[in-house]
């Protein structure tokens, strides 16, 4: 693999061999590669916990040396622009880059950068690593996709998990909904979009999404009191009831509690809102480890 830019670029053979390698390395099965020889950069230039954190503390397990940047101490803010920016990292010694971005496919201008990028997040575009972990952590419960009903609920239009989760669980073989505002309707993606009540009693897994309020901006989109969006569209104490027995819940985080999902039920037995935190990390370990060798 030499980048791991969208799930788009990804065969349904790559996606199975990175979850296998990540569980493997998460059992013990599979000895952890050492790196100790290269050098990896992580430029977050939006925000991050889950991601950053998780893709250093992969980078750590595996041996390599951590070229720290922050934006906000470095020349990006004299104005170097990115290309700039990655092409002085490699030309220092970089080995890896991960990056996140505001901006939508961002890597296309990184065309001549002779190491590999791993997307940690282009705008509303692409989280890759993101809906690889979903994968993996669906994966470890059901040990297939085939006919999985998912629900992904929320913010479509401005999600870069609705996206990349669309794309990799429909080629996976799961049936995708979608269940959201009307403003947030994404028309590009071609999954049906239901009621949350009408489907909550028969989905496998519900998936939310954060309500991004940074991505709203622009006017006319909509604009809910939280309680309001709760009760339309969250994850209420009476529609986790209604789930099947054997149902997951899911949300990328960070979670606005009581907004997307009612705050009790993040850590309900349901929930593998954490789990797939702990998954990211060793599905973070599997894509550097592949970028790598
Ligand atoms: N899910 C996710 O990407 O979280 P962070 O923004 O904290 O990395």
């Amino acid at each position: 693999m030499k980048h791991l830019l969208s799930m788009e670029h990804l065969s349904t053979k790559e996606i199975y061999d990175l979850i296998t390698t990540a569980s493997e390395y998460k059992s013990g099965k599979r000895e952890l590669p050492q790196f100790s020889t290269k050098y990896v950069s992580n430029l977050f230039f939006e925000n991050s916990t889950r991601t950053k954190c998780s893709f250093e503390v992969a980078e750590q397990k595996l041996g390599l040396n951590l070229v720290n940047f922050e934006t906000s101490t470095s020349s990006v803010q004299k104005g170097e622009s990115l290309y700039d920016t990655c092409k002085t990292l490699e030309s220092v010694g970089a080995d890896l880059l991960v990056i996140r971005h505001p901006q939508i496919a961002y890597y296309k201008e990184l065309d001549h950068l002779n190491i590999p990028i791993a997307n940690a997040g282009d705008g509303s575009g692409q989280h890759p690593t993101q809906s690889l972990l979903d994968i993996m952590t669906i994966y470890e419960e059901y040990g297939s996709f085939k006919n999985l009903n998912v629900l992904i609920c929320g913010d479509i239009k401005n999600s870069r998990v609705a996206r990349s989760n669309y794309q990799s669980l429909t080629a996976l073989g799961a049936n995708v909904m979608f269940s959201s505002p009307k403003e947030w309707v994404d028309d590009t993606l071609e999954a049906p979009y239901v009621n949350i009540d009408d489907v909550i009693n028969q989905v496998d897994i519900v998936m939310l999404l954060r309500v991004q309020h940074e991505r709203h901006s622009i006017a006319g989109e909509a604009n809910f009191a939280a309680e309001e969006y709760h009760q339309q569209y969250g994850l209420t104490q009476a529609r986790y009831d209604k789930l099947k027995e054997e149902a997951i819940v899911m949300h990328p985080a960070p979670v606005n509690r009581d907004v997307e999902i009612k705050s009790e039920l993040v850590e309900a037995p349901k929930s593998r809102i954490f789990k797939q935190m702990e998954n990211g990390m060793y599905l973070r370990m599997a894509v550097v480890s592949a970028l790598l060798q």
